[in-house]
């Protein structure tokens, strides 16, 4: 079987940065399995389904056209990858993340990620439902505070404004709602290991993982 590393956690833990400095290490592919929870979200503002339509949002879902290429995640052929990094877009994601059709919807899209000689995946229920034979899954936490401070900065960095009230009240509702859905509840697998990086530097974090992985 080829070998996968799930790296799940709450908004903001790192994952997104861990996981792909992890893959360029390894010389893996990745998966953020987030960014098309995001890409839905995007095509079903544009196509105007409400949150709460999970048919027509598992329809929308399972005839998506998105691409990901060298880092890049296009809709519809045009380049999405900043736009589907606005707050707004991962609030919408995670709302439309609750219903089951839509989850299963993704489900075959993530596991052809899973190509020789590896696959580095992240998002919130890799290790528990989408590679649940991942010989390595990870389990990122860290602080509310230190999540919304990363998350402030990323923002800012790619030119959207934020504002730290905002923000961790943000992060308070989406770890809630993500943790407390009914279907692929945010949760450490039973066989995951757990790594704290509110006080780890982002390169500490990706030692630790290969580490893991190589032991
Ligand atoms: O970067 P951030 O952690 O804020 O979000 P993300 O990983 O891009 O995911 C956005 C939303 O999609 C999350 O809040 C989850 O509700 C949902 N999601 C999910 O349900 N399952 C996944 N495997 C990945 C994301």
């Amino acid at each position: 079987q080829t070998p996968v590393i799930a790296i799940d956690g709450p908004t903001a833990s790192g994952k997104g940065t861990v996981a792909t400095l992890v893959a360029a290490q390894l010389g893996f592919h990745l998966l953020d399995s987030g960014a098309l929870y995001r890409l839905a979200a995007l095509a079903s503002l544009r196509y105007e389904i409400a949150p709460d339509a999970a048919d027509d949002l598992a329809a929308l879902v399972g005839d998506l056209h998105i691409t990901f290429r060298e880092g890049c995640a296009q809709l519809d052929g045009v380049d999405v990858s900043n736009e589907i990094r606005a707050e707004e877009i991962g609030n919408r994601a995670s709302a439309i993340a609750v219903h089951q059709a839509v989850r299963a919807a993704l489900v075959a899209r993530q596991r052809a990620f899973r190509k020789e000689p590896g696959l580095v995946a992240d998002g919130r229920d890799m290790g528990t439902v989408i590679f649940p034979d991942a010989p390595l899954k990870v389990f990122l936490t860290a602080s509310v505070e230190a999540r919304a401070a990363r998350r402030y900065k990323q923002l800012i960095q790619k030119g959207f404004s934020a504002n730290m009230d905002d923000l961790l009240r943000d992060l308070r509702e989406r770890d809630a709602r993500d943790s407390n859905r009914a279907v692929a509840p945010l949760k450490p697998a039973a066989d995951a290991k757990l790594l704290d990086t509110s006080a780890l530097t982002i390169d500490q974090a990706v030692d630790q993982v290969v580490q893991w992985y190589q032991a």
